[in-house]
């Protein structure tokens, strides 16, 4: 992970190259109006007031939870004792994006949404509440965790998600095996490069013209950094939009030439 410094710096980079966030200078008819009829809604929508006080209430909540550590990829983790209230100040999206993931849920109406990494539910309940319609399917290695992410979602009267538990490493292609496409995808959890490269590929077997898929922290160290380049080259990807703390992949056709976009959000 990049100190707060190099990662500030990188920000203003991203800041002062992307484009302004109004769309001006975007050639693309498609990202143009994805920009201004998703990023820039700013109406407040019904499901937020439900949400947030969720999650105010997770960051009061000073339980004691057993959390595997999957950062080191092991399959024998260690695990840690942490307070529900470190994890919702920590590893969760912050509103802004996990409400523009609602938006976007809601604008591409997929036939499902898969997000790897559900953590306390947060954005599962946001991506699930786009449309109730819409099966959510949602990946947590961590038992415990998963548990609190149930008890959410319960309480924001969901009842489209389902929460699989276990290593991405096992769920994940078993889970492939029975999907016959992948819609839309939210990959928020094991952020190194190897395993984002492993999770790109697996989806991307499942991928279609339509697809999209959004990944978590892509300028958040070297190794995030270098997967997200990996994957803008990628033959089959003709189209990203960088916000910055995601990126957005298409696999679009019409998009004739490959074209990378830096938008200001
Ligand atoms: C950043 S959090 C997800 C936050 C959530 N999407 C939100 O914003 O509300 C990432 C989660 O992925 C889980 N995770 C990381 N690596 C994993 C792996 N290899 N298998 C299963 N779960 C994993 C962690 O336990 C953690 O809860």
């Amino acid at each position: 992970m990049y100190s707060a410094p190099v990662l500030g710096w990188k920000y203003l980079q991203y800041y002062l190259t992307a484009a302004n966030g109004r769309g001006h200078g975007v050639h693309s008819p498609f990202v143009f109006k994805l920009i201004t009829e998703v990023l820039n809604d700013d109406r407040q929508y019904y499901t937020y007031s439900i949400v947030e006080p969720l999650r105010d209430a997770l960051k009061k909540n000073n339980t004691t939870i057993e959390v595997p550590d999957f950062g080191a990829g092991s399959r024998h983790q260690l695990s840690k004792q942490r307070k529900i209230s470190e994890i919702a100040q920590s590893s969760l999206k912050p509103k802004k994006f996990s409400q523009l993931l609602f938006r976007m849920v809601a604008y591409f109406q997929p036939s499902g949404v898969l997000e790897l990494g559900t953590s306390l539910g947060i954005t599962t309940a946001y991506l699930a509440s786009a449309n109730n319609l819409i099966p959510v399917t949602s990946m947590e290695g961590a038992p415990a965790v998963a548990e609190q992410a149930l008890a959410v979602i319960t309480k924001a009267g969901i009842s489209n998600v389902t929460i699989i538990t276990g290593n991405f490493d096992d769920t994940l292609p078993l889970w492939l095996d029975k999907q016959v496409q992948i819609d839309f995808a939210f990959i928020d959890g094991n952020h190194r490069f190897e395993p984002t490269m492993r999770y790109f590929q697996w989806l991307k077997e499942k991928a279609h013209d339509q697809t999209v898929l959004i990944f978590d922290d892509i300028h958040w160290s070297a190794e995030m950094e270098q997967a997200w380049a990996e994957i803008q080259a990628d033959p089959a990807v003709t189209l990203t939009i960088d916000l910055f703390f995601i990126g957005i992949v298409f696999f679009r056709p019409e998009q004739q030439q490959k074209a990378h976009f830096r938008i200001r959000f």
